[in-house]
């Protein structure tokens, strides 16, 4: 493939992922002031983009195999927490901006759940049970089968966590 046309996939996946999680961020504000169509409309278009968002990855050849895909991610989820979220930690409380080291701070413990469930995956994923996984709308803690009475990241309670079948 030629060189502009990798780059622009790689870009254009990433626009487009941007654009994906932007609505889906306006549609909740939408929601929030009672524009229920206008919520439903940037839904709708999200979804699209993420149509998008996938044909272009799939069209750079970013997918591998799944035991090559649970490698690299747990690559990724290793590098945010040994690396990237600390810095960015460090450089929030230096400038003292409160709710970002608290944005990346959650991020950071749950990177660290998620390199577990890979590595854990990696193992054996032939013998990997199937579960329901239930997510923490807060922080983002991830636990399958069945949410704990309070978040171990955030303190969040049950009700805080939605299912992903
Ligand atoms: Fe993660
Ligand atoms: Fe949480």
């Amino acid at each position: 493939m030629s060189t502009k046309t990798e780059k622009n996939l790689k870009e254009a996946f990433a626009g487009e992922s941007q654009a994906n999680r932007r609505y889906l961020a306006f549609a909740e504000r939408a929601e929030d002031e009672s524009l229920h169509g206008v919520a439903k409309l940037f839904r709708a278009v999200a979804a699209a983009e993420t149509v998008h968002a996938l044909k272009h990855f799939r069209v750079a050849g970013g997918v591998g195999k799944t035991r090559e895909n649970l490698q690299e991610a747990l690559s990724g989820e290793m590098h945010e927490f040994k690396n990237m979220y600390p810095q960015m930690i460090s450089d929030a409380k230096e400038e003292g901006q409160k709710a970002a080291e608290i944005s990346f701070h959650y991020a950071n413990e749950v990177e660290k759940v998620h390199a577990a469930l890979y590595a854990k995956a990696l193992e054996d994923p032939e013998k990997f049970p199937v579960k329901d996984y239930h997510v923490c709308k807060i922080c983002g803690y991830t636990v399958g089968d069945q949410a704990p009475d309070k978040c171990p990241v955030c303190g969040a309670n049950k009700k805080a966590f939605f299912k992903v079948g």
